[in-house]
């Protein structure tokens, strides 16, 4: 018989007993920045804080943030915190601009990180014997990589495919019959139009659970993915700046956001503008501090991805809300602020309208113009009538609801780009 499998002993700790063990390794993690990695003892002496002077978790908020910029100014190993012979690995983020963000993995480090995401799959419904389809792309981008350790560590059969190849994953799922698919969102939907391109109805296919993470998505694309690929879809949350996928991640018996694991990394809210720390429960940036991470220690790490910090529910742990947005996607349409995930919740109300959509930005004189490009559902492509009584509602709930106009195009199906991992939302051409 399948079972599903045990939790970490930490994970059903009280508060008292995390939050001990949370200033242990606070302390341990500020003193070994100040004192292996000249970057963070020259921002700690010019903020004019030191490691001793810690003496409870909120005294972190005395320390200076570090942000991308750190990383790159220092590109690509000054920010490492143990000499070369102790890294075992390296990975990059490629970004949008300029040169990547390097990060680097000591051997224990690396077996933290596989633990962290075994937690994860664990958390998503695993059973023994389960065998996990990774589609995140392996190489550089901690996804595929990251997945596929911990999976292997939970004690599942890994199939490391990486992404791309759609044809080919349709296969090999078809064919292997996998439990457990890891994959971003975007790529999933590709994955699941690849299968009824084949005459295959998705819901059919063996998957049981979907970890989907790398991305923002919404509930209504979590629902959607549910019911049409018939399984229970889970978020997975991270960044290769604080390791990797395995940050937070969702249990499954409650999907009410990511649990964040806040043995290693430990969270707080800022107000993106003032930098003041704010109460859980508000709304601002997420900002992580590493708490064993040899490596590259990462302190105040402002991710620029905006949420809150709400209880635990399935663990102890606190949870952070489903990632709406991050400061870097936020589109400013004649004054408006507008994330692509509002644009999605809006979309997905339309079942004659598929998931897939691309906004683009224009300029009309000294005006912005946002143009969002939409595909009619494979079904519904030639029933002209109600995929023009569903774009003319779109247009609508985004004038109502988001208080901006868009022009929307019902484009024909395939026609707007896929990508076999992250989704490209956005594509703005104002300032060109
Ligand atoms: O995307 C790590 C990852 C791989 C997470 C696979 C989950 C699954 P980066 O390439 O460094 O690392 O990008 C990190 O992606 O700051 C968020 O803006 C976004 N992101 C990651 N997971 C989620 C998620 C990986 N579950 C950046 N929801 C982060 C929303 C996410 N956004």
């Amino acid at each position: 018989m399948t079972t599903t499998l045990p939790l970490e002993a930490i994970e059903k700790a009280s508060r008292d007993e995390l939050a001990a063990l949370q200033l242990e390794r606070l302390k341990w993690s500020l003193n070994h920045a100040y004192e292996n990695s000249p970057v963070y003892r020259r921002k700690f002496d010019e903020a004019g804080v030191h490691p001793s002077q810690v003496q409870s978790l909120s005294d972190l908020a005395r320390f200076p943030f570090t942000t991308k910029k750190d990383l790159r100014d220092n590109y690509p190993f000054g920010m490492f915190a143990v000499p070369m012979e102790q890294i075992s690995r390296i990975h990059a983020s490629s970004g949008t601009t300029g040169k990547p963000t390097v990060v680097a993995y000591t051997a224990r480090d690396i077996d933290t990180w596989a633990n962290l995401v075994a937690r994860s799959v664990r958390a998503s419904g695993a059973r023994r014997g389960d065998k996990v389809h990774v589609s995140y792309g392996y190489g550089l981008f901690t996804g595929g990589l990251g997945a596929h350790y911990g999976a292997e560590r939970a004690g599942l059969t890994v199939i490391p495919f990486g992404g791309g190849q759609t044809e080919k994953q349709v296969q090999l799922i078809q064919d292997f019959r996998p439990d457990i698919i890891m994959v971003t969102p975007s790529y999933m939907l590709s994955i699941a139009d690849e299968m009824e391109r084949q005459g295959i109805d998705p819901a059919t296919c063996s998957l049981r659970i979907g970890i989907f993470g790398a991305e923002p998505w919404t509930n209504d694309m979590r629902a959607a993915i549910e019911q049409r690929m018939g399984i229970t879809a889970v978020d997975i949350y991270g960044l290769s700046e604080v390791m990797g996928p395995g940050v937070a991640s969702e249990c499954a018996e409650t999907k009410d956001g990511p649990t964040i694991w806040e043995d290693h990394f430990y969270p707080e809210i800022i107000n993106p503008e003032t930098g003041e720390v704010l109460p859980d429960g508000e709304f601002g940036e997420l900002v992580f501090t590493s708490l064993s991470k040899e490596a590259l220690p990462i302190i105040r790490y402002r991710t620029r991805d905006l949420t809150r910090l709400l209880p635990g529910t399935a663990r102890t742990m606190r949870r952070m809300e489903k990632i709406t947005g991050r400061s870097d996607d936020m589109m400013i349409i004649r004054g408006v602020n507008v994330f692509p995930t509002q644009i999605e919740e809006l979309l997905l109300k339309q079942p004659v309208l598929s998931p897939h959509y691309q906004i683009i930005l224009t300029k009309e004189g000294p005006l912005d113009v946002m143009t969002l490009n939409l595909e009619p559902s494979p079904e519904s492509a030639t029933d002209g009538h109600a995929l023009e009584i569903a774009r003319k509602a779109l247009a609508y709930d985004i004038k109502a609801l988001i208080g901006v106009t868009a022009i929307v195009n019902v484009l024909d199906v395939n026609s707007i780009e896929r990508s076999v991992g992250k989704a490209r939302r956005v594509i703005d051409k104002r300032n060109k």
